[in-house]
């Protein structure tokens, strides 16, 4: 039995005495509790559970952590940082890794974002990004324009602006009535014109001109910005046509609308280039980020601002804080650490190259699964991907939790189901037979699920 004296390098490696006090995120905690899956720790594509048993990573942890896990230079990078600087306050004083990691991120992404505000999570990215939208609009006299425009099955994380955007109704329904005057494109998952398409669906690019219907309705003078994550991870994987997110694009460039691409799982080299914006073609004028920021290593998030919503904020008199807003944690010195040793990792690794290296064989080998039971679908798109299962009738959600937990018991496999969805997102650094067991124990599970 742990006692007060058992060292720290004990307790993080077996079974806590108890399981009650600890209210889990996302999770059926009744259901956990009873039969928990424990994680203990990590190397390269591999967790170890709690029984040393290896389980395989096929989701990056949560679509973080995309150079693998433990790599030495994020490591030393985050140990180092803290023994020489913990923490500053980073309200009127500054340390100097956020200003180098702010040069890099603008470096790496497109062209005319160079601007960076620092956050704590991908939820806070978005509520920042929201007001960063709002402040740029009242700032250029136009501050009637406090509408938003999200997408149903979105998710933009857990904050009331978030919230007030992200188009799960589970993840809504028991919040009250949220940000008054949020309206929602139709989402683009089209499965009787689209199912089994290897990579973008062919069809659905004319969803975009939803964004027209919202705009006669509400009037473009009254909608600030429109969020949309360029793949939708969180709710099961759905892709945009080609030319969808071009034409949302335009359509708020004619109305002065600003476009903000939610990049939290797709940036980082999930789809190939730092930021699925690249792989697009596609320049938003706000554009969030987290997770693979740091390699999941240590919370932090971030939005790139454009030059030109940035510079309408620096036209006050200098003593002036431009912006009022900020989080004690913004910009941490552990995170920049762990952010800048990530994108050298990934640099050094040529990581953002694998997705579109290996994004061929890892479409071949999904859609092998193709003709199992139940298999309604599989979609891709850089190594990403998902596995859509038919629900059982009066009991949506059951299979596809069955496979995820058949995976991880019997398959030492990682893999994260969302609803009746499997998804699929490994660390950059998978090769293909370990592609091969990915593939080999979901359809194994799958057949087994029944
Ligand atoms: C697109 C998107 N936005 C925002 C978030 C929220 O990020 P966090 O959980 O770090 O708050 C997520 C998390 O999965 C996400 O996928």
């Amino acid at each position: 039995m742990a006692s007060v004296q058992t060292p720290l390098s004990t307790l993080s490696r077996q079974r806590p005495d108890s399981l009650e006090a600890f209210w889990m995120p996302f999770t059926a905690n009744r259901q956990f509790k009873a039969a928990p899956r424990l994680l203990v720790r990590a190397e390269g594509m591999y967790y170890h559970d709690v029984d040393d048993r290896p389980i395989l990573d096929g989701a990056a942890g949560l679509w973080c952590c995309n150079a693998g896990h433990a790599r030495p230079r994020i490591v030393q990078a985050i140990q180092e940082q803290a023994a020489q600087l913990d923490f500053a306050p980073p309200f009127q004083m500054g340390t100097p890794l956020p200003f180098v990691l702010a040069q890099r991120l603008a470096a790496l992404a497109p062209a005319s974002l160079n601007h960076v505000f620092f956050t704590n999570s991908g939820s806070e990215a978005v509520d920042s990004a929201m007001k960063i939208a709002l402040g740029y609009h009242r700032l250029r006299g136009e501050g009637q324009r406090t509408r938003f425009i999200g997408r149903e099955k979105a998710y933009h994380g857990v904050g009331f602006g978030g919230l007030s955007i992200g188009g799960l109704p589970n993840n809504r329904k028991a919040f009250g009535p949220l940000l008054a005057g949020s309206d929602f494109l139709r989402h683009t998952l089209d499965l009787s014109r689209n199912a089994f398409s290897p990579g973008l669906p062919r069809h659905g690019a004319e969803l975009a001109e939803d964004l027209e219907r919202l705009i006669a309705l509400h009037d473009a003078s009254t909608i600030a910005a429109v969020f949309v994550e360029p793949i939708a991870g969180s709710a099961g994987v759905i892709l945009p046509a080609p030319g969808y997110l071009q034409r949302l694009r335009e359509i708020c460039d004619q109305h002065g609308i600003l476009l903000v691409f939610d990049e939290v799982i797709t940036g980082f080299g999930r789809v190939g280039n730092a930021f699925a914006a690249q792989r697009f073609g596609v320049t938003p004028d706000l554009l969030t980020m987290a997770k693979g920021l740091t390699n999941g290593a240590v919370p932090m998030g971030a939005v790139l601002v454009s030059d030109a919503i940035h510079s309408a904020y620096m036209q006050g008199p200098p003593g002036a804080i431009e912006l009022f807003h900020g989080y004690t944690y913004s910009a941490h010195p552990l995170a920049c650490a762990a952010a800048l040793a990530a994108l050298d990792t990934y640099a050094a690794e040529g990581l953002f190259d694998r997705a579109i290296e290996l994004g061929e064989y890892w479409q071949t080998r999904l859609h092998s699964l193709r003709g199992l039971p139940n298999v309604i679908d599989i979609r891709n798109f850089g190594l990403i991907g998902a596995i859509e299962l038919a629900a059982r009738k009066d009991a949506p959600g059951s299979r596809g939790y069955e496979v995820f937990e058949r995976c991880f018991r019997d398959g030492q496999l990682l893999v994260r189901c969302t609803g009746d969805v499997i998804a699929l997102s490994p660390p950059l650094i998978i090769d293909t037979d370990q592609i091969d067991r990915i593939v080999d124990v979901l359809g194994e599970m799958i057949r087994a699920t029944g």
